[in-house]
C-alpha cells in the first residue's frame, strides 16, 4: 500500500505548529488517537487492579490489552511483556536480577555502539558481581558492529550479550540474529535494545533471537512507557526483587508498583496507529500482519527520504556526516565546520527546525568518533511523519552556515 505522508501528518496535532520535527529519535509526537485514548481512559474512571468494582476491572482490561498490543508489535507473547516507566529503569531492574547469578569468572559482552542505557547497567552489575566485561568495538569509518567480532568475545564463560538493534546516533543496524546465535550457542542470554530500531521497521523478536527485547513507546508515537518482551518461561526462571504481596508469577513480578493505566491505553492506541499507517484495513488481516506491512512501508518511505537528507548533507563541503553502515535507520549525525553542535542546533531552531545536539547518551560511540569532548554532533532523525519539506528546510538552514 502507498505511504500517504499527508494523511499521516494530519493525525498529529503538534505538527501543525510549523516546526520541522527532526528530533523524533529523542521522542516522537502523539497522534490524536493516542491522546484521545489516554484522555478517554481517564474520563471513564480507573481504579487500581484487583478490586471488586468496574473501574478496577477497566484498568485490568487496559493492562491486558496493552500486553497483547506490544506482543503484536514485536512478535512476542502477552505473557512475556513486562511494562515499566522506560527502557533505562527496566534494564537496571533486569541487570540486577540477572547479575544475582553472576560471579568471578563470568563474563558479560557490551558494545561501543549502544546507547549507555544498554551499557552502564550491565557494566555496573558486572562490577558488583565480580564478573568481567568484554567490549565489542565499532568499525570505522563505516560505524559497523560486525557479528564476527563477537565470535572472539563470546565463550562458555559469557552470561549475557547486550547489543542494540540500531544505533540512536548513527543508525547502524547490526546483524542481531547472527550475534544472538553466537550467544545462544555459548549458553549466554541476549538483551537487545530495540528502542531506536522499533520505530523504523518491522520487529520480530523470534527472528532476532533476542531473549530480551526492550523498547519505549514514546519513540513510536506513544506515551512514556517502556517494555521488555521475553519468553514467559525465561521470566519464570528469574527472581526479581519484589514486594511480598506482589504476584509470584507472570511479568508483573518485574513491574514494581502500580502501572500508569491511562498511558497503557495510549500505548495500545499507538500500536493501532502504527498498524494503520499503510497496512491492510482492520478486519482484512490480523493486527500483527497489519503492523508488519505498515512498518515495512514506513521503512521504505523513510529510507527514500533519508537518501535526500544524506545526499544533501554530504554535498556540503562544510559538513561531515558519520556512519556509513549498509543497514541503518534514517538517522543522520553530522558536524559543521566552524560551528559547535549547539550553535548549529540553535541556528536551526531559529529556522523552526528541531534537531538534537550532543552525544545523545551514545557515550561510548561519541568517544570512538572523537566527538565526546567537542560537544558531540548534530542528529537529524526521520520518522514516518517527516516529509520532504522538513528535509529541505534542514538542508537550506545548514547550507547557510557554509
Ligand atoms: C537506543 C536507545 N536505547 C535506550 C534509550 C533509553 O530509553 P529510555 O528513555 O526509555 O530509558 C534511548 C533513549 O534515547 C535510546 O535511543
Amino acid at each position: 500500500m502507498a505511504f500517504d505522508v499527508g494523511k499521516v501528518r494530519a493525525a498529529y496535532p503538534a505538527l501543525a505548529d510549523g516546526y520541522a520535527y527532526l528530533d523524533g529519535a529523542a521522542g516522537t509526537q502523539l497522534p490524536s488517537s493516542v491522546i484521545d485514548a489516554i484522555a478517554g481512559a481517564q474520563a471513564a474512571g480507573l481504579g487500581n487492579t484487583g478490586g471488586a468494582f468496574p473501574a478496577s476491572r477497566r484498568s485490568e482490561v487496559i493492562t491486558d490489552e496493552c500486553r497483547k498490543a506490544l506482543a503484536d508489535l514485536t512478535g512476542g507473547v502477552p505473557g512475556g511483556v513486562i511494562l515499566g516507566p522506560n527502557m533505562t529503569t527496566l534494564t537496571y531492574r533486569l541487570a540486577r536480577t540477572l547479575a544475582a547469578a553472576w560471579g568471578p569468572g563470568d563474563e558479560v559482552v557490551v558494545t561501543r555502539l549502544d546507547h549507555d542505557a544498554n551499557v552502564r547497567p550491565w557494566v555496573q552489575a558486572a562490577a558488583a558481581a565480580g564478573a568481567t566485561v568484554r567490549w565489542a568495538d565499532v568499525q570505522l569509518p563505516e560505524g559497523d558492529l560486525p557479528a564476527a567480532a563477537f565470535a572472539r568475545l563470546i565463550s562458555e564463560r559469557t552470561r549475557l550479550v547486550a547489543v542494540t538493534a540500531a544505533s540512536n546516533l548513527i543508525g547502524t543496524r547490526p546483524d542481531v540474529s547472527a550475534i544472538t546465535a553466537l550467544a545462544r550457542s555459548a549458553g549466554a542470554l541476549s538483551y537487545v535494545d530495540g528502542v531506536h530500531a522499533t520505530p523504523h521497521g518491522p520487529v520480530d523478536v523470534r527472528a532476532l533471537g533476542a531473549d530480551f527485547y526492550v523498547t519505549s513507546a514514546y519513540k513510536w508515537s506513544g506515551p512514556h512507557v517502556g517494555t521488555v518482551v521475553a519468553d514467559p518461561a525465561l521470566l519464570e526462571s528469574l527472581a526479581p526483587d519484589k514486594l511480598a504481596p506482589a504476584p509470584d508469577s507472570g511479568p508483573d513480578r518485574f513491574e514494581q508498583g502500580t502501572l500508569p493505566f491511562a498511558d497503557l491505553a495510549g500505548v495500545t492506541a499507538a500500536v493501532e496507529h502504527l498498524a494503520s499507517l499503510a497496512g491492510p484495513a482492520p478486519g482484512s488481516a490480523t493486527r500483527r500482519e497489519r503492523i508488519l506491512s505498515s512498518m515495512a512501508a514506513a521503512e521504505a518511505y523513510e529510507q527514500a527520504l533519508f537518501g535526500v537528507l544524506l545526499g544533501g548533507l554530504d554535498a556540503m563541503g562544510h559538513v561531515t556526516t558519520y556512519g556509513k553502515a549498509a543497514r541503518r535507520t534514517a538517522t543522520a549525525f553530522f558536524t559543521v565546520e566552524g560551528s559547535t553542535p549547539r550553535q548549529v542546533a540553535e541556528h536551526l531552531a531559529r529556522r523552526d527546525v528541531n534537531v538534537w545536539d550532543g552525544d545523545n547518551y551514545a557515550w561510548e560511540l561519541a568517544g570512538v568518533l572523537g566527538l565526546r569532548d567537542a560537544g558531540g554532533g548534530v542528529r537529524a532523525g526521520l520518522v514516518h511523519y517527516n516529509d520532504r519539506s522538513d528535509v529541505d528546510r534542514l538542508l537550506a538552514a545548514v547550507a547557510e552556515l557554509g
